[in-house]
């Protein structure tokens, strides 16, 4: 099975597409020069996490994934080829829910912009195109940026979960977000 393609021109040089592994390079690259930046949003993540080789191996795994229907793996590249951001649809399930889990991030250079606002929309664009009901996001409490992208881009506050995700150490409250991407009946 393949997954279905992915090409959007966002803005200033940059596109939004389905990851490859011959990412790994760039997209390493990416996570070592942001580890700082990223870190209060994510896992903790060990020195091996950071390697070209372990980049590799997550997103083969992940394409084996995408490639069933069960995420949608995408980066924001840059003319220069740099990858500047990633978005991941998980946790695709059909049947009576159609829903997908969206996490995302910026590199530290490329906010401010607008770029994860549109590659947001896109990427909810392309799970309506392949059947899905709603995407659901969660983001801790205190991370404003990231409600603001979601509210930019249709997204419902429906709640807030107590110790949801263990982030930057420790479990946190994650406040919760809909975006409800089309009312047809689920397809057979
Ligand atoms: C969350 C995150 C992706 C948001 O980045 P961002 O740059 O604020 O989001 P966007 O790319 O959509 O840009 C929005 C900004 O560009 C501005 N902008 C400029 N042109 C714009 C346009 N055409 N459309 C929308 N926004 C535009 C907006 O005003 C906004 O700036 P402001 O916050 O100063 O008002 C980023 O902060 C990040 O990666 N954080 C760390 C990881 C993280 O939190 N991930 C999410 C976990 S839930």
């Amino acid at each position: 099975m393949s997954a279905a393609p992915l090409h959007v021109a966002l803005t200033d040089g940059y596109v939004l597409r389905r990851a490859t592994p011959d990412d790994a390079p760039a997209l390493a690259a990416a996570a070592r020069g942001d580890r700082t930046h990223l870190a209060p949003w994510e896992p903790v993540r060990p020195d091996g996490y950071f390697t070209d080789a372990a980049e590799r191996e997550r997103l083969v795994a992940r394409m084996a994934d995408d490639a069933a229907g069960r995420s949608i793996t995408a980066l924001i590249v840059a003319d220069d080829g740099a990858v500047a951001g990633s978005l991941n649809l998980n946790d695709v399930v059909a049947g009576a829910y159609r829903n997908g889990h969206l996490g995302y991030w910026l590199g530290s250079a490329h906010t401010g912009r607008g770029l994860m606002t549109r590659a947001v929309d896109a990427v909810c664009d392309h799970a309506r195109g392949l059947g899905l009901h709603q995407v659901q996001a969660a983001t801790l409490l205190h991370n404003e940026a990231s409600q603001a992208v979601l509210r930019r881009t249709g997204f419902a506050h429906i709640g807030q979960a107590r110790d949801y995700l263990f982030i930057a150490g420790r479990w946190q409250d994650h406040l919760l977000f809909q975006r409800i991407l089309s009312d047809e009946p689920p397809r057979t």
